[in-house]
């Protein structure tokens, strides 16, 4: 039965407490403090006319290279220049205060690592780690924020060694998820006492069974979302609101610390 909740139930805060494994699992509404547009969000600025779905394919990368390229060196510009936000920190945090902590993220930025979490799971890959497309030789990007593309768009990807073509880090609609990175975020889901899922719409599968597996084996599933998702159905609780609002209060109702 899931309890959409507006603020910190008291049974939350028993289960945490006392959680000997607590998974967490985000999306791009972890980052949304951060100034980073979540991924349904309409698309800023030079990318309004764009679906993100859109780019974010192989296809789109062999139909044209460079708008694609200049999409995720933008995107990548605006993690560069952004900050770990409340949530992030709280989350880092976390991981002092529970037995065991493993972060899950469906996020291609770095945020949970600039907020210091460690071995976080990234399922959908990283937009700083490209790729030769051809010999898949990891591509080291110079360092710096890119600057953003002159007049618009398009940037020339980056040619290998072997002379492929560079492409971005992250895992594109149709491709497959990190097999190592998969199979360790199931593991933690069915064994954990406690899963968060924060920031995340649950759309997009395979990563969207996580809630679900971890209730499934019996653990206590609590999204944190300012709005309704389908993952609500299998959530013991639903707290609304902003993630950088309710994880630093969460932590601060059960263990007296913010971070
Ligand atoms: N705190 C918590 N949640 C928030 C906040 C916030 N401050 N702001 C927005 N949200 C929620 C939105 O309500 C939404 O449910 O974050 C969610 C973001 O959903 P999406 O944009 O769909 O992002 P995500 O769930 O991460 O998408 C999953 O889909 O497109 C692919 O690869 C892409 O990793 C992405 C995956």
């Amino acid at each position: 039965m899931n309890r959409n909740v507006a603020t910190i139930p008291q049974d939350l805060i028993a289960a945490l407490k006392k959680a000997k494994h607590v998974v967490v699992f985000t999306g791009a509404g972890v980052s949304a403090e951060s100034g980073i547009p979540t991924f349904r969000d309409s698309l800023t600025g030079l990318w309004e006319r764009f679906n993100a779905e859109d780019l974010a394919t192989p296809g789109a990368f062999r139909k044209d290279k460079e708008l694609v390229w200049g999409w995720y060196e933008w995107r990548r510009m605006k993690v560069l220049q952004a900050q770990p936000n409340p949530a992030h920190i709280a989350i880092a945090a976390l991981a002092t205060l529970v037995p065991k902590l493993t972060i899950v993220t469906q996020n291609v930025d770095d945020l949970h690592e600039r907020a210091g979490s460690t071995d976080v799971l990234h399922l959908h890959g990283s937009l700083h780690s490209p790729r030769c497309a051809t010999c898949g030789q990891a591509h080291i990007l110079p360092p710096g924020i890119p600057v953003e593309p002159e007049g618009g768009r398009r940037l020339s990807p980056p040619v290998c060694i072997c002379g492929g073509l560079v492409r971005p880090g992250v895992v594109w609609f149709g491709e497959d998820l990190p097999v190592r990175e998969l199979r360790q975020a199931f593991e933690a889901a069915q064994k954990c006492d406690v899963l968060f899922a924060i920031g995340t719409s649950g759309l997009v599968q395979p990563a969207a069974r996580i809630p679900s597996l971890a209730k499934q084996a019996g653990a206590c599933v609590v999204q944190v979302n300012p709005t309704s998702t389908g993952l609500d159905r299998e959530c013991t609780w639903s707290v609304r609101g902003a993630a950088g609002e309710i994880m630093p209060n969460l932590l601060q109702a059960a263990f007296g610390r913010t971070a």
